[in-house]
This record gives C-alpha cells, sequence and structure tokens, in this order.
C-alpha cells in the first residue's frame, strides 16, 4: 500500500527582518511528512522549530522553497486560500493555549467552526462531543481562567478538532505543564495518532519527545 505525503518541504528558507537586524530561520529544509506520521521536533531555542512549524500551518510563508501539502503547491495560492485551509486541514495546539478569556470553555471550542456553514446545534452537540472526549464535561460554562493549565490545554485540542483537521501542528504543548498534566496530553495526543490524525510536535523534553514515533532535529535552521 502506498503511503500518501501529507506534508512536502523541498528547500525551504525563511528571512526574517529588515537589512539591519537580518536574520535566517531556516536554512534550506526538506521534510516528508506521511499520512498517520507522529513526529516530535527537537533543537536549541532559536534553530527554527516554531518557524518550520509556522509554516508548515500556513501561519507564515517560506521566503523561497516549495511546500506542497497534500500535494498542493500552497506557496502559490493567496491568503484566503490558505486561511480557508489552515481553517478546515490543520488544527493547533500552542505552549500558552491561546484560548479567549472572555469567552466560556464551549465557546472557545465551538469558534473555529463559526464560519464553516454548519448549523448552531450542530456545532453545539460537536463541541460538547469533543469536550466529553477530552474529559471537561463538568466544566464547559466556565470561563478559561477559572482551569488549571492542563484543563485549559485539553480545551485547546478540543477546539483544535472542532473542524475535523486531518493534521495536528503542536508548539511545545506540555511546555506549560507539570509532568502529570503533560501526561494527560500526551495520552490524548496518542490517542488521536490511532485514530489516523497525522501529528508534528514541537518539544525540548527528552521524555516527550520519545512518545512520538519520528524524531526530526533542528539545528541552526537545518534538519540534521
Ligand atoms: N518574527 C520574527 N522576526 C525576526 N526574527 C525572528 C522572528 N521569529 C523568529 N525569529 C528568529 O528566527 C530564529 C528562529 O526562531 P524560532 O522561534 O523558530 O526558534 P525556536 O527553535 O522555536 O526557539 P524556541 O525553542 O526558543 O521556541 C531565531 O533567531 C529568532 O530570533
Ligand atoms: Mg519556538
Amino acid at each position: 500500500m502506498k503511503i500518501d505525503p501529507v506534508i512536502q518541504l523541498t528547500g525551504v528558507i525563511k528571512d526574517y527582518g529588515s537589512e539591519e537586524f537580518a536574520t535566517t530561520a531556516l536554512h534550506g529544509i526538506n521534510l516528508t511528512v506521511y499520512k498517520g506520521d507522529f513526529i516530535a521536533i527537537t533543537g536549541p531555542s532559536g534553530s527554527g522549530k516554531s518557524t518550520l512549524l509556522n509554516i508548515i500551518g500556513l501561519l507564515d510563508t517560506a521566503t523561497s522553497g516549495t511546500y506542497l501539502l497534500n500535494e498542493k503547491d500552497v506557496t502559490k495560492i493567496n491568503e484566503d486560500q490558505q486561511a480557508y485551509i489552515r481553517n478546515r486541514e490543520i488544527g493547533f495546539v500552542f505552549q500558552s493555549f491561546n484560548l479567549l478569556k472572555r469567552v466560556n470553555v464551549l465557546e472557545n471550542v465551538i469558534l473555529p467552526s463559526i464560519y464553516t456553514g454548519t448549523n448552531k446545534t450542530e456545532r453545539e452537540k460537536r463541541a460538547k462531543e469533543l469536550l466529553i472526549k477530552v474529559g471537561l464535561e463538568d466544566h464547559i460554562y466556565k470561563k478559561p481562567n477559572q482551569l488549571s493549565g492542563g484543563q485549559q490545554q485539553r480545551v485547546a485540542i478540543a477546539r483544535a478538532l472542532m473542524n475535523e483537521p486531518s493534521l495536528i501542528l503542536a508548539d511545545e504543548p506540555t511546555g506549560n505543564l507539570d509532568t502529570a498534566s503533560g501526561n494527560e496530553i500526551m495520552t490524548i495526543v496518542k490517542d488521536l495518532n490511532r485514530q489516523g490524525k497525522t501529528i508534528i510536535m514541537i518539544t525540548h523534553e527528552n521524555d516527550i519527545a520519545k512518545q512520538a514515533k519520528k524524531l526530526v532535529q533542528i539545528k541552526d535552521g537545518k534538519v540534521l
């Protein structure tokens, strides 16, 4: 059986900034990710891990090089088309959770689905199901600041899953959590991978990295 590449990066370079403060964050990255992969990205601070993940997630664009996402060249499409793909095919989880403080847990999870054309009842039903899956059924009407870090990260995971993405990108998802909460998050992440989601996760913790199926090490903007 042929396994399809989800992501194919070739010669990806990322330059930042003005002439005065020019930095090259990525120096020609080649990376292929297949459907069902679970990759941990490790490397020193400033080596380009987040830059790489942001380019993969269409939150940022490469200065040069090619990026095929599901065999489509996403460097050649406009920002609206990128946003459309990002919203439907990619789920993000960040170190600092990035939840909206003013609205409750349920509304945070529903948020990415508001512009997808599903009806309100359906959206609410799906969000509640996801919150049950991540063990937060007793907390759906609380505000994020009434939850622990581990619980907030579980809300962020439910939100990332709302539009049924095939790809999950996580930038240090356990970075702000104690060991026990970090392990709970990893249990959920591994479960998602078992259910077929492709996962790319940045971490600087060895114990976390070794739970992935593949390791990609980045140093000075290059894959080692
Ligand atoms: N918006 C930006 N403008 C200018 N330079 C940037 C920007 N974002 C990142 N950089 C630079 O690009 C390089 C790579 O940064 P990046 O955030 O990708 O590193 P990282 O591997 O994620 O580090 P950490 O482990 O600390 O999160 C660094 O030298 C950083 O200073
Ligand atoms: Mg980073």
